[in-house]
Formats: structure tokens, sequence, C-alpha cells
């Protein structure tokens, strides 16, 4: 659906008044989250953080105005509120994200928290895990591991030489590029060397339905980064098919997966003498995560 908006803010309304205007529009235009997302414009065109509106509520919009006016009607026409701010909190740590980069999913968490539940339950946290993320766009899910894995490597490979940019500047502010590198690929065609953790959340949306996708995903998130092809399975195909040569002896690998996909992705995994499948479930309770090693 796209919305429309007759909101205007003229530079002597207070940032509170602006604030209650914006909020109001959003929630009448079906938007969840309406209070946070308008908070959140209003704090960023403003400059303040989240203490500094409540106490600087009757400071006038001035400059701020017509930004405001120009992220609002973008909101309502349907850009998400991350694609206006240009970054999203994943594992708690802020993420920049640039037009060929997927906004990083709540439910990918559950990918980061799997692989890290078996770091510990092996080799430790401490342990110099080799790692390696394939179709790592914004870096969400090897940066966030880098910061919970103090003598971890990271290879991130992505097919998009823009997002492995935003990617760099990621691991860079958040303190672990030393530790990480970034390549371009196609999935695992450029890589000799074996790893101990595989993680992949790769495009699982099956063509036909991308149409039917909401506007904040269909219109703002890279097709690139959506496309699993007819069924949605064409990632898996090609990365089951190279992960015997790129797990370590003791190497296992994590996939996330789309809704339904859990029975199909095991037995393209099978096919290559992958063994000893965990499933692990988000927060919704849907499986989320296939995890699984190389058969000894
Ligand atoms: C669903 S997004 C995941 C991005 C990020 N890892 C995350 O979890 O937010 C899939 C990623 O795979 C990348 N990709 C798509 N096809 C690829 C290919 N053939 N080789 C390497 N990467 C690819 C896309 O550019 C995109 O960054």
């Amino acid at each position: 659906m796209t919305r429309r908006s007759a909101l205007a803010f003229s530079a002597d309304q207070s940032a509170g008044q602006a604030l209650s205007a914006l909020r109001h529009e959003l929630a009448a235009n079906q938007i969840s989250g309406a209070a946070l997302e308008a908070r959140c414009l209003v704090e960023a065109v403003c400059g303040f953080d989240r203490a500094r509106l409540v106490s600087q509520a009757h400071h006038p919009l001035g400059m701020a105005a017509p930004r405001l006016a120009a992220l609002a009607a973008r909101r309502l026409a349907g850009e998400p509120l991350a694609r206006l701010l240009g970054a999203r909190e994943f594992w708690g740590l802020a993420f920049s994200l640039s037009s060929t980069t997927l906004v990083p999913r709540p439910e990918t968490e559950t990918l980061v928290e799997v692989v890290l539940r078996h770091c510990e339950e092996t080799r430790g946290r401490k342990h110099p895990w080799r790692l390696l993320d394939l179709g790592t766009g914004s870096g969400c899910i090897g940066i966030s591991l880098l910061t919970e894995l103090p003598r971890a490597t990271l290879l991130g490979i992505d097919r998009s030489a823009d997002a492995l940019l935003t990617a760099k500047a990621n691991a860079r502010e958040h303190g672990v590029a030393g530790r990480a590198s970034f390549v371009v690929g196609d999935w695992a065609s450029p890589i000799r060397a074996s790893f101990d953790l595989v993680a992949a959340n790769p495009p699982y949306v099956a063509a036909g339905e991308i149409a039917g996708l909401a506007v904040e995903v269909r219109d703002h998130d890279p097709r690139l980064a959506l496309d699993g092809g007819t069924d949605g399975l064409d990632s898996y195909r090609i990365i089951a098919k190279d992960l015997p040569r790129l797990l370590a002896e003791e190497g296992r690998v994590f996939l996330e997966i789309g809704a339904g996909q859990r029975d199909a992705v095991r037995a393209l995994l099978e096919a290559f003498d992958l063994a000893s499948f965990s499933y692990h479930t988000d927060l919704g309770a849907m499986v989320r995560v296939v995890a699984a090693s190389r058969s000894r």
C-alpha cells in the first residue's frame, strides 16, 4: 500500500509538536511502531538524543523542518526507517547501510546466537576460530561474531562490491577491521581455504513471491539479497556443493532459512555428505537456522 500525507512542518513549530503530529500521521497510516519511528526521525533531524528531545521539546524545528517533511513523506511512501536513517541496530551494534545492503533482520540474531553457543560448547570463545560469512552484506553476522570471539578471524564474501564497502566501514566502526577481510565473489568460488565456522543468510525468497512482499522490502531491499530463484533454494544448492571443501575437519555450517525450507535444505546438504543436523528456532518459534557438519 502506498500511503499519502498532507503533513507539513514549519520552522517555528516545536520539536514536541512535530513529534506528536508525525506520530499521529504514521499511526493513521498503519505504520506499526509509529511512536518509536516518529521519535527516531525527530531526533535525527534535530541532532538530539532521547533525553534531549524530552528536555528540549519546546525547541523550534528551525532549519530541520523541511528535512523532517521530506523524511516523513519518504516513510509514508513505504521507505523503511532504517533506510532513512542509513543504519540499523543488530546484536546491540549500529550497522551502517547502503542501497546495496539488506537491512539486517532481528531473526538473523538467531544465527549469531547459535554459532556462539556452538563455540562455547566446543572449543570456547577464545579459540582462534576461522569464520566464513557467505553473502555478508552489511557484515552484520560476521562482525557481530568477531565482537564476541576475541581471537576469531573473518572472511566475508559478497557478489556486491558496493555492499562490501559498507561491511568494511562497519568492521572499522566496531573495532574488528584488523581481523576481518572482505572479498567480492560468487559464493565460495574465490575461496581456497577451509573454515571452522561457515555462516550464511542467503537470498531465499522464491522469485515469484517477490512482487507480493511488503513495499518496504520489495522496493527497498536489493533484489540480489532477496531472490532465491524459482523455488527460493538456488543459493543453498550452490553453497551445499562447496561445503565439503570449505569446512575444516571439525567445521560446522550454519544456514539461515525461510519458512518451510528446513527439509529441502537438509536434503541438499545430505547430498554432499553433510551430517549431524540441528535446527534452531527464532523468537516466533519458526525454524530459522539449519546447522550441519562434515560426516566422519
Ligand atoms: C539475505 S542477504 C544477507 C545479508 C547479511 N548477511 C544479513 O544477514 O543481513 C544475502 C546476501 O547475499 C549476497 N549475494 C547474493 N548472491 C550472491 C552470490 N552469488 N555470491 C555472493 N553473495 C551473494 C547479497 O548481495 C546479499 O548481501
